[in-house]
């Protein structure tokens, strides 16, 4: 039987690299490898390879070794999508994409406001216990009265990622302020001073009560979680691994000097080694309740890195949601069985979802031998790829010659 064609949707640039046999964030073999075991094919693309209208793919597809070959298929009913991009105009595509009937396409395009996914978790009395106390910054009054309340508070973009813009900000003695930045810097101000830093913030920001990260050899800690949906379509943790500070720094994020470290590693030299079984249960328990209450407002997430974190006195705390997790983490603290469930997990997700959409539309799953788009086996498709966007600059050339 032909095996039924999944798409997997990914940055121009990593495709690029995947193709070309370099290193990347994305293990495209392993994609193909575990589609392989749910009988399914896998179609690599970016967003400039599709074309709405006529409904079809041009991408590329592993053939009986190890290359690609270039073919054009019709838009797949179920696409695991990993861009993540902030270009105003592919974004519009993707929506439209993730929009069109028949298409099952996740994760899709959400709104990566840290502020919209605090209220959305609030209203679940269970999550409430583990959410930090965290207000949008308006007046820098709501700044002081947090430190006081909580010794120290992190501000943080509400939209950011990878630790950028982040700033711990800590009371000192004789009303000073401490504030150190996610770049390790650190500078001594005075409240006036402070003030005056806070009214130059253009970008909107949360007051976040600081949790008070446990520590290992005086560097705070925290844990990336996967949570994905599998083989049955329900939430589960594929994997958690710590992510350590860099030395001198308020931020975890490998991004930052920070270090992925097996979590059992991290948990035995803790002061709560006693009930490490209890709070990990604790933490997946949470992290999947978190997963659910932020589906039934997002549809068709499926792939999801929270950060969590776990206070010196051995309480678990949420910290952030990503929904492109970049899973490096596990590679890099050599969790090798993790590392290859978070790919494992979306295609065993794609094959579920490809059942059950066959049961709602029989006529609509493409049943489609391979075929080669055309007959390039002497041009690699890079370079084709190449070709074809100088032919483009070109094209567009003319035209504006024309006008
Ligand atoms: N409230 C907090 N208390 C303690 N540490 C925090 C807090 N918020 C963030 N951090 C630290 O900063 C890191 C980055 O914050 P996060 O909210 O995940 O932003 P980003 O999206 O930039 O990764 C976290 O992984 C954690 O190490
Ligand atoms: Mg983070």
């Amino acid at each position: 039987m032909d095996r039924v064609v999944v798409g997997v949707l990914l940055d121009r640039f990593i495709l690029r690299r995947a193709l070309l046999g370099r290193p990347s964030f994305e293990r495209v073999n392993w994609y193909t490898d575990l589609a392989g075991q749910y009988d399914l094919e896998v179609l690599f693309f970016d967003i400039g390879g599709i074309d709405l209208n006529k409904g079809r793919v041009k991408g590329f597809m592993r053939g009986d070794g190890q290359g690609y070959f270039p073919a054009v298929k019709p838009i797949p009913c179920v696409i695991h999508n990993r861009m993540l991009t902030t270009n105003p105009s592919l974004n519009r595509k993707l929506y439209r994409l993730q929009n069109m009937e028949n298409v099952c396409l996740f994760n899709p395009m959400i709104n990566r406001n840290k502020w919209m996914v605090h209220t959305v978790l609030l209203r679940n009395e269970e999550i409430r216990p583990y959410l930090p106390e965290t207000i949008p910054l308006r007046k820098a009054k709501d700044v002081f009265s947090l430190i006081e309340k909580h010794h120290a508070i992190y501000l943080k973009p509400v939209i950011g990622s990878v630790g950028r813009g982040i700033i711990r900000i800590r009371k000192l003695e004789y009303k000073a302020y401490k504030l150190s930045f996610w770049d390790g810097s650190e500078k001594v101000w005075s409240k006036r001073e402070l003030v005056r830093f806070l009214r130059t913030l253009r970008r909107n920001c949360l007051i976040q009560q600081d949790v008070r990260l446990a520590k290992i050899n005086g560097s705070p800690f925290d844990i990336r979680v996967s949570v994905q949906k599998g083989q049955d379509g329900k939430w589960m943790v594929a994997g958690m691994v710590a992510k350590v500070a860099a030395l001198r720094k308020k931020v975890t994020n490998l991004a930052r000097g920070g270090k992925a470290i097996p979590l059992e590693k991290v948990l035995e030299q803790s002061s709560f080694h006693e009930k490490k079984e209890e709070l990990l249960k604790e933490i997946e328990k949470t992290s999947l309740l978190i997963a659910e209450t932020l589906n039934q407002e997002y549809e068709n997430i499926a792939d999801l890195g929270l950060d969590m974190g776990i206070d010196r006195t051995g309480y678990p705390w949420f910290i952030e949601v990503n929904v492109r997790d970049q899973r490096y983490s596990f590679e890099s603290a050599k969790e090798h069985a993790s590392f290859r469930r978070t790919y494992e997990n979306p295609m065993a997700y794609a094959a579920y979802l490809c059942h059950s959409m066959e049961a709602k539309y029989p006529k609509v799953m493409q049943y489609q031998p391979m075929e080669a788009a055309e007959e390039t086996d002497q041009v690699h498709p890079m370079e084709q790829m190449d070709q074809e966007r100088d032919q483009e600059k070109e094209h567009l050339k003319d035209q504006d010659k024309v006008q």
